[in-house]
């Protein structure tokens, strides 16, 4: 079958506004969009540029707009998205060229909410580990399954109006950490969540739960931090 390609162009060394460029190639219906993507790189038009690195659905790299909607271009199959298919860079971020954004600001949000695990005290007697049951892990394993490919914030009109809400991709690494039985920063982490950049930014519109790859329920997730906010309790 031929498939058509209206592609997001925009190099800001020799263009003043961006444009769309149109391709047409011979696919089939299990190419994925990524594969498309790298044919007219390789035999079309070279100058394209986006970014990609796993090519499974694990680095999070190549999160795009196809078709109105954030997807990885490497999960879309062509049988699924149709043979006309426009793909534009992630909203409410700065393109740098073509498909790919400055993810400058993304990555400061992530940082901001101690993205890591923090535990200060002394090991356990026997020195060999800080034991968790089945169902203290499983408190936050929804949140362990983010790949931060950037889908659910750039898809979130509040985070389109305020560049400075730490949007739901951050606040999905907060839960992972605050709900963690094992670590000791929940507390300061909330206190962070607190700020008027964060989770009070959240107005359910579920943008970010629809859009996530991983199928994060993270509406929901955002509802728990909340809660732990008003009510202090972790379990
Ligand atoms: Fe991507 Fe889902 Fe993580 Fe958001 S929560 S960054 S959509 S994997
Ligand atoms: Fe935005 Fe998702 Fe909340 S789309 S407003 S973070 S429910
Ligand atoms: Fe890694 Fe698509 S290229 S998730």
């Amino acid at each position: 079958m031929n498939v058509t390609l209206k592609i997001f162009r925009f190099n800001p060394e020799v263009d003043k506004k961006w444009h769309y460029e149109t391709y047409t190639l011979e696919a089939v219906e299990t190419d994925r969009v990524l594969d498309l993507l790298e044919k007219v790189k390789g035999y079309q038009d070279g100058t394209l540029s986006f970014r990609r690195s796993c090519a499974h659905g694990v680095c999070g790299s190549d999160a795009l707009r196809i078709n109105g909607r954030n997807l990885l271009a490497c999960k879309a199959l062509v049988r699924d998205v149709g043979t006309t298919i426009t793909i534009e860079p992630l909203l409410g971020l700065k393109v740098v060229k073509d498909l790919i954004v400055d993810m400058t600001k993304f990555f400061e949000n992530y940082r901001e909410v101690i993205p890591y695990f923090v535990n200060n005290s002394p090991l356990p007697a026997d020195g060999k580990e800080r034991l968790q049951s089945p169902a203290q892990r499983e408190r936050f394993d929804e949140t362990t399954k983010c790949i931060l490919c950037g889908a659910c914030t750039t898809s979130c009109p509040s985070y389109w109006g305020h560049e400075s809400y730490l949007g739901p991709a951050a606040l999905m690494t907060a839960h992972r950490f605050i709900f963690d039985s094992r670590d000791e920063a929940a507390a300061e982490r909330l206190e962070i969540l607190s700020e008027t950049n964060g989770v009070a930014r959240c107005h359910t519109v579920f943008n970010c739960t629809m859009a996530c790859p991983r199928e994060i329920q993270i509406t929901q997730a955002i509802g728990e931090l909340k809660m732990a906010m008003i009510t202090g309790n972790l379990d």
